[in-house]
Parts: C-alpha cells; sequence; structure tokens
C-alpha cells in the first residue's frame, strides 16, 4: 500500500469540518486524519466523532501524536502562533489564508518553516478549480492573445455577529478584501503574471463593524494589463455572481459562479483566430462561443491530494510559501492605498 501523509487540523471547527476533511482529507487517497484540535472543546469532539479521528486536548498533545502535517484553519490572527509551534514540532503546514494579519507576520511564518525545513502551503485553493485551469491553458497557449484586461468578483451577505472575528481587522487583518478580494486578487495574479501597482478604495455602506464592507481594487500588471475586483460582505448572496472576466487582443473569457467554494460554474470563451481590420459600426457577430466545461474537480481535494503529494515527493506544493506572501503584499498594499489614496507599487 502506498504511504499516505498523517493530517492534524488545528481549528477544526469551521471551513476544516464544513470542506477541506470531508472533501479533501476524507476523500484523498494520499491522506488520512489522524487527530484534531479547536479551542472549542465540545465542537472538536464531536468533529473528531464525525470522521473518526482523535480529538485533542491540546496543540502539544496534537503535535506529539503520529502526524505529518497540520491543516491550520483558525482565525488569521492565530495562525502565526500555530505556524511557530508546526514548524518547532516539524511538521508540514498547510495554512489557511491569509497567512498572516501582515506581511511582517507572513515573513516570519516562511522564515520559521525554511528554518524547520517544512513544507508551507496556503489555502488559495481557488485556484484548482478545472474551469480555472482550462481558462489559464488558453491564456498560456496565446488563445486570448495579449492580456488587457480581467475582473473578479467574490461577495456574500455578512450581517454583524457578536464576536465574529472577521468583523474586527485586529483579529482578521481586515473584511470583504481580505477575506474574499484575497482569492480575487490570486486568481488574477495566476492568469496575467506580476502586479506593478495597486489603487483600492474601501468602505462601510452597509454594515457598522470594524472591518469594511466594500472593497473595490484596481490592478496593474507588469506585463501592461489591468484588472479590478470587487468584494462586498453587504450584497445579498444571490445578488453576486461572482463574475470573472478575462479580456485579451484576442478574445474574451466570461466566467460566472466559477469563484466560490463549489465545484463549477459557468464558463464561455468567445476567441478569434485573426483579429478583424477596424469596422467604424462595430459590429458583434452573435456568436455562441466556446463552453469550457471540463469535469469538475472539488478544490479542498485537489489541494490536499496536491499538499500531500508534495511532501511524498519531497517537492513544494503548488500554492507554496510564495504565493501565501506575495497574496499577503499585495492585499497589504491594497488597505495602504485604501488609506492614503496614492497607488502603491508593489515590491516582490
Ligand atoms: N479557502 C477557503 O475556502 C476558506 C473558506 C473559509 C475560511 N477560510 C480561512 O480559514 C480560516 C478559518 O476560517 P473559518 O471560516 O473556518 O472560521 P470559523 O470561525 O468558522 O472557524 C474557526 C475555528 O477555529 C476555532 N478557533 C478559534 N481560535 C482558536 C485557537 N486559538 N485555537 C484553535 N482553534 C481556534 C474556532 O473555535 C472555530 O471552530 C481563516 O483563515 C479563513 O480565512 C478559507
Amino acid at each position: 500500500m502506498t504511504k499516505k501523509i498523517k493530517w492534524g487540523v488545528i481549528g477544526s471547527g469551521g471551513i476544516a469540518r464544513r470542506r477541506t476533511i470531508p472533501e479533501g482529507i476524507m476523500q484523498s487517497k494520499n491522506a488520512e486524519l489522524i487527530s484534531v484540535y479547536d479551542i472549542n472543546s465540545d465542537v472538536n469532539k464531536a468533529v473528531a466523532k464525525e470522521f473518526n479521528a482523535t480529538a485533542a486536548e491540546s496543540i502539544d498533545a496534537l503535535l506529539n501524536s503520529d502526524i505529518d502535517a497540520v491543516y491550520i484553519a483558525s482565525p488569521a490572527n492565530m495562525h502565526i502562533e500555530h505556524v511557530k509551534m508546526c514548524a518547532a514540532a516539524k511538521k508540514h503546514i498547510l495554512c489557511e489564508k491569509p497567512l498572516g494579519l501582515t506581511v511582517e507576520e507572513a515573513e516570519v511564518i516562511v522564515k520559521v518553516c525554511k528554518e524547520a525545513e517544512v513544507f508551507l502551503g496556503i489555502g488559495l485553493m481557488m485556484r484548482f478549480i478545472e474551469q480555472h485551469q482550462a481558462a489559464l491553458k488558453l491564456i498560456q497557449d496565446g488563445k486570448l492573445g495579449k492580456p488587457v484586461f480581467g475582473r473578479a468578483q467574490l461577495s456574500a451577505w455578512y450581517p454583524p455577529i457578536e464576536g465574529a472575528w472577521r468583523q474586527d481587522p485586529s483579529a482578521g487583518g481586515g473584511g470583504s478584501l481580505m477575506d474574499m478580494g484575497s482569492h480575487c486578487i490570486d486568481l488574477l495574479e495566476m492568469y496575467f503574471g506580476k502586479i506593478k501597482s495597486v489603487s483600492c478604495f474601501i468602505n462601510n455602506i452597509v454594515h457598522s463593524y470594524k472591518s469594511e464592507d466594500s472593497a473595490v481594487v484596481s490592478l496593474f500588471f507588469e506585463n501592461g494589463a489591468l484588472a479590478t475586483v470587487d468584494s462586498y460582505f453587504c450584497i445579498p448572496d444571490n445578488s453576486s455572481k461572482n463574475v470573472l472576466e478575462l479580456y485579451g487582443s484576442k478574445g474574451s473569457i466570461i466566467a460566472k459562479g466559477t469563484i466560490g467554494q463549489g465545484e463549477s460554474g459557468e464558463m464561455i470563451a468567445y476567441l478569434e483566430d485573426d483579429v478583424a481590420g477596424y469596422d467604424a459600426q462595430q459590429a458583434r457577430t452573435e456568436t455562441d462561443g466556446l463552453v469550457i466545461n471540463p469535469t469538475p474537480v472539488n478544490a479542498y481535494l485537489a489541494e490536499i491530494d496536491d499538499f500531500s503529494k508534495a511532501i511524498l515527493e519531497n517537492r513544494e506544493p503548488k500554492n507554496n510559501h510564495e504565493v501565501g506572501l506575495i497574496s499577503q503584499k499585495i492585499i497589504e498594499a491594497c488597505y495602504e492605498s485604501a488609506k492614503t489614496g496614492r497607488v502603491i507599487d508593489i515590491k516582490y
């Protein structure tokens, strides 16, 4: 039998219980759930029972169990402490996004993992969505021509909830931008490459909590492409279609609902072999476009599969520390822009 990576989980009661354990760790042929820990011991015991794992009573107990890797899914402000503990115990780490609250924290996180010689992955799992990969292949194959413009949107209705860590920047690092806009920026960076500079507005339009409920970002890529990201906590779920639009000199790729936690949305590519000459009538042909609908892959399963295989093959995970660190740098630059009203250059 091939070796399976033995997993522990810190912060078992949230996304870990909803998605990553049932859809990822339990389904992967390279992974096995051994032990879970959550500060809420009742929840932890229930998760352990649900997935036939051991309920660890402390992080030390979790780290002393027979595990190779830890999935950290605690609130963002706890990531640095939890990464340090896991790295000191020489466990490989898949850390949920964001790596930390700040670039400074993220750099410490990367450093302790390097020093401990453990792999560090980041939970930006939307890269694994098969339609997103198919769009990437079209772009890499030059089918879109020269990248011109992108738009990515992820919003949800998130009313005030007592004690919700995302609603306080000291616990979550920010609001809709940090939480959801980060996925959008990450996808656009996967498509268009390095970002040269950003500008951003944030606001609280509907909710009165400390984190922003609204964010719009403009991105200027090194290859000349432009993009926008919009992320709101104050739009009803059904109103936001989480669109992804990618335009190039030879066409576009337009998607609805592919950005998110589910398996598939709609994606259509409108591509032209040869760009026509200037048409003063600006005539549009009624082409149906090419439906991009590969067999869906569960993004949490793909994430756990890749990280487990990375350990087994002694190679970096696809969404490695650099992906996490770059994401953090861009988000921090966005907040700086929102605060100062300036365009901020990104230092990679
Ligand atoms: N990639 C994704 O699809 C995705 C989706 C949701 C959340 N996330 C990320 O996952 C992380 C957790 O978010 P969530 O939605 O699960 O939050 P959540 O609040 O729903 O769950 C967090 C869990 O951590 C536990 N916890 C809190 N403090 C802890 C501590 N000190 N030690 C151990 N456990 C502790 C809580 O009791 C809770 O069970 C965040 O970093 C978030 O950004 C990622």
